[in-house]
């Protein structure tokens, strides 16, 4: 029986942009300005990243910023939300392989602070490894930043419609929107995997801060119901409303169906 809980909170409003390519900017500035931050204090920081369409402009700006602009990654630890299961790293297919092609290869992070769920392990062991990667999680403090995207069915990370908010990082199966989606990437979807491993719904709530990118009009129907609809575990991105930290950052054509009550 899903979770309903009825809304009583006024959703944060989000910050709108006229295009992909200022929403990513803006996102990725976001992320520089808590890294200088950090340095300056002298501490390290902790980010939550996403793959997929998404992000990649993001991630090009970071780049940007690191080659022509001097931005460090030095003090920065990144864990990834999820990874395809079973999949080898070296797979094109990866999420590790994405990172490394769309940011890490072209910055200077420390290779031993780059955290992507492994998906190696046996379905015997797959428990014990995602508790492993909850533990590491914690032993930095938790994530300062993390950095969302949305799938059609409401998913973040890969927390299907259905998955409790009380979920933490564990193997997941993939709901049929999503494999649909991935038949880009994989070619058929008989191609595409059946399962994943996904930080859960608790391990994103508990991040200092969240930003929530959507771009696109095939992003506008789900980011209505996510903004505006009922808080349900059938759309898992529902549970932010409930957050304070959270920061939905849009492009025009995913913010056409929001109502004019919650736009800034
Ligand atoms: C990816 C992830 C997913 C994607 C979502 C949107 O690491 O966790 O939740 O953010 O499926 O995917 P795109 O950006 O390709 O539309």
């Amino acid at each position: 029986m899903p979770i309903k809980i009825s809304k009583h909170i006024q959703t944060k409003a989000p910050t709108l942009f006229p295009d992909a390519d200022q929403a990513s900017v803006y996102a990725a500035q976001q992320i520089a300005e808590l890294i200088h931050q950090k340095q300056r204090e002298g501490n390290q920081v902790t980010l939550g990243l996403a793959t997929g369409n998404t992000p990649k402009k993001v991630y090009q700006e970071l780049i940007r910023l690191h080659k022509n602009e001097g931005l460090s990654f030095q003090n920065v630890i990144t864990f990834n939300l999820d990874e395809y299961y079973p999949i080898g790293p070296d797979n094109d297919q990866s999420y590790t392989y994405f990172m490394r092609h769309n940011l890490f290869d072209h910055i200077d992070i420390q290779q031993e602070n780059i955290y992507i769920p492994q998906t190696n392990s046996t379905p015997q062991e797959v428990a014990k490894y995602c508790q492993a990667y909850e533990d590491k999680i914690a032993e930095y403090g938790g994530l300062d930043l993390q950095l969302l995207g949305i799938g059609r069915n409401g998913h973040i990370g890969f927390n299907e419609p259905g998955s409790s908010f009380e979920s933490t990082t564990r193997l997941v199966n993939l709901h049929p929107l999503t494999r649909e989606d991935a038949i880009a990437q994989f070619g058929t979807i008989d191609k595409v995997p059946h399962q994943a491993i996904s930080i859960g719904i608790h391990t994103i709530m508990q991040a200092k801060r969240i930003l929530l990118l959507a771009l696109g009009e095939r992003k506008s129907e789900i980011m209505n119901k996510a903004l505006s609809g009922e808080i349900s575990v059938d759309i898992p991105a529902s549970i932010l409303q409930t957050m304070s930290q959270v920061e939905y950052i849009l492009d025009q054509e995913a913010a056409v169906l929001i109502q004019e009550e919650d736009r800034v």
